[in-house]
């Protein structure tokens, strides 16, 4: 009974990577769907522009923990600008697709890595282009808005 999922999304489900969350974090994104009512949130610790941890709490779908799980895999050791380029579609390619219904969940990972460089560049005084957090809504916490957009 595998309902389309990849064998990774099983793996990433049963076996998540990054759970957790960290003390004095650098950043922390929270997003939400209003749809589905999963919440997944994103702490990430940030040294020389250098994601040295991240971890991750999801209150959710298989394919939300799987998403976050290898969502916090890509970005780990990556610098802030490389982590900002990660797109939800990355994310389910790496877990080997995930099936059409499931894509608004791999959404969410991309959103709350987003959500928590925002934190980070505002808790610090960096400047940066709104446009990259457009999709975030206005304060940048999407949690609950539902207006998360299917890709
Ligand atoms: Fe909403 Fe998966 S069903 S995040």
């Amino acid at each position: 009974m595998s309902l389309g999922y990849s064998e990774k999304v099983i793996e990433h489900f049963t076996n998540p990577r990054n759970v957790g969350e960290l003390a004095n974090p650098s950043g922390v994104g929270e997003v939400g769907n209003a749809q589905c009512g999963d919440i997944m949130r994103v702490y990430l610790q940030v040294e020389n522009d250098i994601i040295t941890d991240v971890k991750f709490k999801t209150f959710g779908c298989a394919s939300a923990i799987a998403s976050s799980s290898m969502a916090t895999e890509m970005i780990k050791g990556k610098t802030v600008g490389e982590a900002l380029e990660l797109t939800n579609k990355a994310v389910a390619q790496a877990l080997d697709g995930l099936p059409p219904v499931k894509m608004h969940c791999s959404l969410l990972a991309e959103q709350a890595v987003k959500s928590a460089i925002k934190m980070y560049y505002d808790n610090n005084g960096i400047a940066y282009d709104a446009a990259l957090f457009a999709k975030l809504g206005e304060d940048g916490h999407d949690h609950g808005h539902g207006d998360l957009v299917e890709e």
